[in-house]
């Protein structure tokens, strides 16, 4: 019996990048926007939500949970708030997918309810570590159980009388920040965290625009439990993550002039920039504005020739779903670029250190492996077959690759692009991709 093929991508060189491609909403904000909204008390419009795998999971599991979530179009959501102590017991298992984020959050947020939860994923979602927020709700009076070695699924036991801690994360997350700010809303006395690197703060930034008193500063933020949420309106930015892959190609592809519109511009979010930016890129940015209290614009991206860098340390945090996509910057370069104060990347949807490098030597380029990063030799990309592992990110870089690789890229599994980025395929090709269904 044949073994049915997994979905994939034949990548091959195109024209050079034009036009205006729409990249969808922010996955970070679409998922907490839902989260909040749902706690809120009243009815909040959600615009710009992105309609991927992961965040309609999330949207699936508060409608488990009693939250009505009206689609009255494609990314618009309406969520009838029902109170921070509005929620009804699930029944069944949560499913949250593909999603860390949905499964971190949700765990701070669970732990404190009044009725027993299960949260489940995906395969790659089930090898993902969960200790990092098991142990800091647990000092917080959370009872999680999980397979071996803090793996999901997570067994949440309700009715727990939760209190405040301060708490000094040992790993910049900004999941791990959100899930116990989460649980200090319900726990008794303040909740502070502070973070090794600051990281990412939707979740502050959004508690505050929910009516919730916080205080934040980078790496910082601090609440106190037992406050209510005042349901908002909240515009979703275009997401700079999905953004990155059009920036890159139109940066590598000769002749190539890209507009991408109001894209998310946190400054948590835009290490990538200043990367390529260092390495030669011609990104403009134009029409500044705030969405929703997000900073976004305009960016206008014209290829230039890149070259190799060191990449700063302290700009990991702030691109750490960029290094797919910045590998393949790098492979193209001139000269070596090297990755350092990156382990996390072992723990994203795959080990991203192993899958780029495994992919990039396939397509012909000189990586050398490290624990922490990897140093990457830029030159000319042959074709090759390259595997995503069921990584969406991984396989969007890829797809990249085939823009200037000599040959065909093979990219298999590709399914999961699904999950941050719907119509990927389509909007590449309408800006010049060559990239067809295998
Ligand atoms: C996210 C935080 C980051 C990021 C992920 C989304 C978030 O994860 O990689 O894609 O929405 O808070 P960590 O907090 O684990 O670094």
């Amino acid at each position: 019996m044949s073994v049915p093929a997994r979905p994939g991508w034949i990548a091959s060189r195109g024209t050079a990048l034009r036009g205006e491609p729409a990249i969808p909403g922010d996955k970070s904000v679409s998922h907490r926007a839902i989260m909040l909204a749902a706690l809120a008390d009243g009815v909040s419009h959600v615009d710009g939500f992105l309609e991927g795998a992961d965040t309609r999971a999330t949207a699936e599991i508060f409608a488990r949970m009693g939250v009505r979530i009206d689609a009255p179009s494609a990314s618009r959501r309406i969520v009838h708030g029902v109170g921070v102590d509005g929620l009804r017991a699930p029944g069944g298992t949560l499913d949250c997918g593909n999603a860390g984020t949905g499964m971190r959050l949700l765990s701070g947020l669970l732990a404190a309810q009044k009725f027993d939860s299960v949260l489940a994923g995906d395969g790659s979602l089930s090898r993902r570590p969960m200790n990092r927020v098991i142990e800091p709700l647990s000092r917080m009076g959370a009872r999680i159980a999980s397979e071996e070695g803090g793996l999901p699924p997570l067994r949440i036991r309700g009715g727990q009388r939760m209190h405040g801690i301060d708490f000094e994360s040992p790993v910049a997350s900004a999941q791990v920040k959100s899930a116990v700010l989460l649980a200090g809303l319900s726990a008794r006395g303040e909740t502070s965290v502070r973070e090794p690197h600051p990281t990412r703060d939707y979740t502050e930034r959004m508690l505050s625009a929910f009516g919730v008193d916080i205080e934040h500063s980078p790496g910082y933020a601090r609440l106190r439990g037992g406050q209510r949420l005042r349901a908002t309106d909240v515009a979703v930015p275009a997401d700079f993550s999905s953004a990155a892959f059009f920036i890159v190609a139109a940066t590598l592809v000769p002749g190539s002039a890209l507009r991408l519109r109001a894209v998310g511009l946190n400054p948590r979010r835009t290490g990538l920039l200043a990367a390529l930016r260092a390495m030669g890129a011609d990104i403009a940015e134009q029409a500044h504005a705030s969405h929703g209290g997000e900073p976004v614009a305009d960016l206008v991206v014209r290829h230039a020739p890149l070259r190799g860098i060191e990449v700063p340390v302290e700009l990991v945090p702030d691109m750490i779903d960029e290094f797919p996509i910045l590998a393949v910057a790098a492979a193209c370069a001139r000269g070596t670029t090297v990755i350092r104060g990156a382990a996390e990347l072992r723990v994203k949807e795959s080990d991203r250190i192993a899958a780029m490098a495994a992919g990039l030597r396939s397509l012909g380029v000189h990586v050398e492996e490290r624990a922490d990063g990897a140093l990457i030799e830029g030159g000319a990309l042959r074709g090759g077959a390259v595997d995503s592992r069921g990584d969406h990110r991984i396989a969007m870089a890829f797809a990249v690759a085939g823009q200037l690789a000599r040959g065909d890229v093979l990219v298999d599994d590709i399914a999961n692009v699904a999950t941050s980025f719907p119509g990927f395929a389509e909007l590449a090709r309408r800006a010049g991709f060559g990239l067809r269904a295998r």
